[in-house]
């Protein structure tokens, strides 16, 4: 029976390594007020360059049902950054092959928490058995998740709370790999 597929086509840059001491563990029980404060953070604090003060605001309301929230993160496979000891970001994918959530507190964006997610969700994902993720990418996700070697397959009108915010169907296909590990790509 062959192994499970590696991820080969993940793009990887040697420069990317954030200062600090990053760790990217499962996520755990009580982790639900910390995601949700960077959850709502990065969609207020980032996303909002690119959705109106409806949008952003229909997305990430004031408050939160925190036992949904922790039942959703558990239902999923979530992994939580841990920059220094606080929590800065997490991210998950679920058993039928999206990567449902991915979201990092400005305070430390663009110094690659979220390429550190992606790698580990990614390297789970394939070790699952999974062939590749597909994500819905909001405008403001979309280049990161290019960076990573997803590609664009459609465009869509997501519906939150009365709100239509665009967002994109990516996804990534893991080449089948015999070697360990991930190798780099051009790019
Ligand atoms: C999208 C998000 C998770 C990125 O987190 P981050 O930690 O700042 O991202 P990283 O620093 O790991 O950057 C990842 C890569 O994307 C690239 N990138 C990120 N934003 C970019 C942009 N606007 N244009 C071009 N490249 C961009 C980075 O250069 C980096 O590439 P490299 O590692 O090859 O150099 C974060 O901005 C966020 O939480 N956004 C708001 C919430 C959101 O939209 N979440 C996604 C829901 S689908």
């Amino acid at each position: 029976m062959p192994g499970p597929a590696m991820v080969q086509n993940l793009i990887v840059t040697s420069d990317a390594r954030p200062p600090g001491n990053l760790v990217i563990r499962r996520y755990e029980a009580g982790d639900a007020g910390d995601t949700w404060r960077v959850f709502r953070a990065a969609v207020h604090g980032t996303a909002s360059r690119d959705y109106t003060a409806e949008q952003i605001e229909a997305w990430a309301p004031p408050s939160v049902d925190e036992a949904r929230w922790q039942e959703r993160r558990s239902a999923s496979r979530t992994y939580v950054a841990c920059w220094d000891g606080a929590v800065v970001g997490f991210g998950d994918f679920t058993g039928d092959g999206v990567l449902d959530m991915l979201f990092v507190h400005p305070d430390v964006g663009g110094r690659g928490v979220a390429r550190a997610l992606v790698t580990r969700i990614l390297r789970e994902a394939a070790a699952d058995g999974h062939q590749g993720l597909r994500v819905h990418a909001s405008r403001t996700a979309k280049p990161a998740f290019e960076r990573f070697g997803f590609a664009v397959d459609a465009t869509r009108l997501a519906e939150i709370r009365g709100q239509q915010l665009q967002n994109f169907d990516m996804s990534i296909v893991f080449e089948p790999d015999s070697s360990a590990g991930t190798a780099p790509r051009d790019g």
